[in-house]
């Protein structure tokens, strides 16, 4: 675990997500082909849409870059990530283990798609399970 201070802001990043390499995925334009194609599967999932309701179509679209921003710094990119850590931003949602589990689904049919896979697939799944204590707030 390693800690980067981001404009004044503690950002906690686990070590498993910088070995996974934002080169070896693809770079940026992957990295932003996997929130495109991610985002309206949990949107559109009827388990997960709970989490989205109400939020306009610019709110999402802020979600997507803070998505794409913290995925890319996460990888160890050059891109700086203005958004919460993963603990403020999903403190309070009450996400539980089978949403996770949904939302893992989720992004293995995404890594399919864009046709992410072996060690690059294994690792990037790996590296978001780094962030699940952060995340899931009720455990089965
Ligand atoms: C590894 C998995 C995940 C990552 C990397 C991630 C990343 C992020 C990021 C970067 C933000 C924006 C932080 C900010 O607004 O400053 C965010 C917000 C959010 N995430 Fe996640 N997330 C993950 C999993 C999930 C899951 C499984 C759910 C729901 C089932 C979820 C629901 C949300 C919601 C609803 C917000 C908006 C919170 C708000 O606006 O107050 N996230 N997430």
């Amino acid at each position: 675990m390693s800690w980067i201070d981001l404009t004044g802001k503690v950002a906690v990043v686990t070590g498993a997500m910088r070995d996974v390499g934002l080169d070896r995925l693809g770079g940026h334009d992957v990295v932003s082909a996997f929130v495109e194609d991610l985002m309206p599967r949990l949107t559109g999932d009827p388990t997960l849409a709970v989490y989205w309701k109400g939020k306009s179509r610019d709110s999402m679209r802020k979600d997507k870059q803070l998505l794409l921003e913290f995925l890319c710094m996460a990888f160890g990119g050059p891109s700086a990530y203005l958004g919460r850590d993963m603990k403020t931003s999903h403190e309070g949602l009450g996400i539980t283990d089978d949403e996770w589990d949904v939302f893992a689904v989720h992004a293995v049919a995404t890594l399919d798609k864009l046709g992410i896979s072996g060690s690059e697939k294994s690792e990037f799944l790996a590296a978001a399970s780094s962030l699940k204590p952060d995340i899931v707030e009720v455990p089965r």
